[in-house]
């Protein structure tokens, strides 16, 4: 979950604030309504206010949105702001929105639920002949150096060797796992091939759960190649738009699809990049097509996991609730308006065995399962 520091260096980011800010002016007419989807500590809210807004709906599950009724009061705008401390999927409106404005991305765009919440947002919230922001994002990719970034990961592991200890698998795992290149970013110069559109969203007609694409880049200029970087270009409105390409210092920062070994290019040679991803941008894969042969990287092929954990993602699974589940389960059903947290936490605990090491933290699970599900 951001943190108010964390906000602050979304909104110290002076070309994708700037780029929010004009599109705000322009989208927001006197008297609009106005969905700020995904509002943490809600600077565009105030913005749109500023802009005319004669009602701003701030929509924000983490409790730092309640920021936003000190700095609306700061900013002379309080009347005009409603906060509501949820995700847009828990949240009705009394009235449709003129205007939505949101930046739910991560490093890329396929981050969390930014797809399917401005989807849903743009579908319950938006008036029609609205206007949502952004509209678009392309998502861009290119063969880059990168080495400090690859010798960084794929050496993570190696001191254990003056232990004796072998670590292959632990490799193997790292490379097939994306990055952010914010430790070590990736600058212009590290671009080794022409950068090419891997797919656009376009956010008014985006309806799918994976995204794919085949890209065929050229080596620009010789080089040693440790991965791909992918970034976006937002079009936020119209004309607004702005880029997170390498050497861009933006809060975004890029992807990082490492590679299995060093590639050595030289200019004119060419290659073919598969990139697959989820839309929440949690699994990945990267086919990599070269005059020496394909080789095929993907999350799945990276991450440990116990072979019940894949079953239990199987579609055709028929799950049981584990004890874990049986207890959340008991404690939502108490839940009736008339025992205390307190009282709950009793019950909870006088039920474990008296040896079990979870009755010291029933008021803790208790106050967990309270902050997700109850009012
Ligand atoms: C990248 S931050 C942007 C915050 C703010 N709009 C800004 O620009 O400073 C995205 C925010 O969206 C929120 N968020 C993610 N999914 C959401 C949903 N379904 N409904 C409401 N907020 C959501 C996250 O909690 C996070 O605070």
């Amino acid at each position: 979950m951001y943190s108010v520091l964390d906000y602050g260096r979304m909104a110290a980011d002076p070309v994708r604030m700037d780029a929010y800010a004009r599109a705000i002016e322009r989208a927001v007419k006197p008297g609009s309504v106005v969905v700020d989807l995904g509002a943490g500590t809600g600077v565009f809210s105030i913005l749109a206010a500023r802009a005319g807004a004669k009602r701003v709906h701030a929509i924000e599950p983490n409790p730092a949105v309640w920021l936003l009724s000190e700095l609306a009061a700061e900013n002379g705008v309080s009347d005009r702001i409603t906060i509501h401390q949820a995700t847009s999927y828990e949240v009705d409106l009394p009235e449709r929105a003129d205007v939505i404005i949101s930046d739910l991305r991560g490093i890329l765009p396929l981050h969390e639920e930014n797809l399917y919440a401005t989807r849903d947002a743009r579908k319950r919230f938006l008036t029609s002949g609205g206007a949502a922001l952004p509209q678009s994002d392309r998502l861009v990719v290119a063969l880059v150096g990168g080495e400090s970034m690859w010798h960084w990961l794929a050496e993570s592991w190696e001191s254990l060797d003056a232990h004796g200890v072998t670590s292959r698998a632990a490799r193997a795992s790292i490379l097939n796992a994306p990055y952010s290149d914010r430790t070590h970013p990736i600058a212009s110069s590290d671009v080794l091939s022409d950068a090419r559109t891997w797919t656009t969203l376009d956010y008014a007609t985006f309806d799918s759960s994976v995204v794919e694409g085949t890209c065929a880049l050229t080596v620009g200029r010789e080089g040693v190649a440790h991965g791909f970087a992918v970034w976006f270009e937002a079009t936020i409105l119209d004309d607004i738009r702005f880029d997170t390409a390498p050497g861009s210092p933006r809060i975004y920062s890029r992807l990082f699809l490492p590679f299995l070994d060093p590639l050595p290019v030289a200019t004119g040679d060419r290659l073919e990049v598969t990139l697959r991803a989820d839309a929440h941008g949690t699994r990945w894969a990267w086919d990599t097509t070269t005059s020496r042969g394909r080789t095929r990287q993907a999350t799945f092929l990276g991450a440990p996991t116990a072979p019940e954990a894949l079953l239990r993602q199987s579609a055709a699974h028929r799950p049981t609730l584990s004890s874990h589940g049986s207890r959340v389960r008991t404690l939502l059903e108490r839940m009736d308006g008339a025992r205390t947290v307190q009282d709950l936490a009793h019950d909870l605990e006088r039920e474990l065995p008296p040896e079990s090491p979870l009755r010291a933290r029933a008021l803790d699970e208790v106050r967990e399962v309270v902050s997700r599900y109850a009012r």
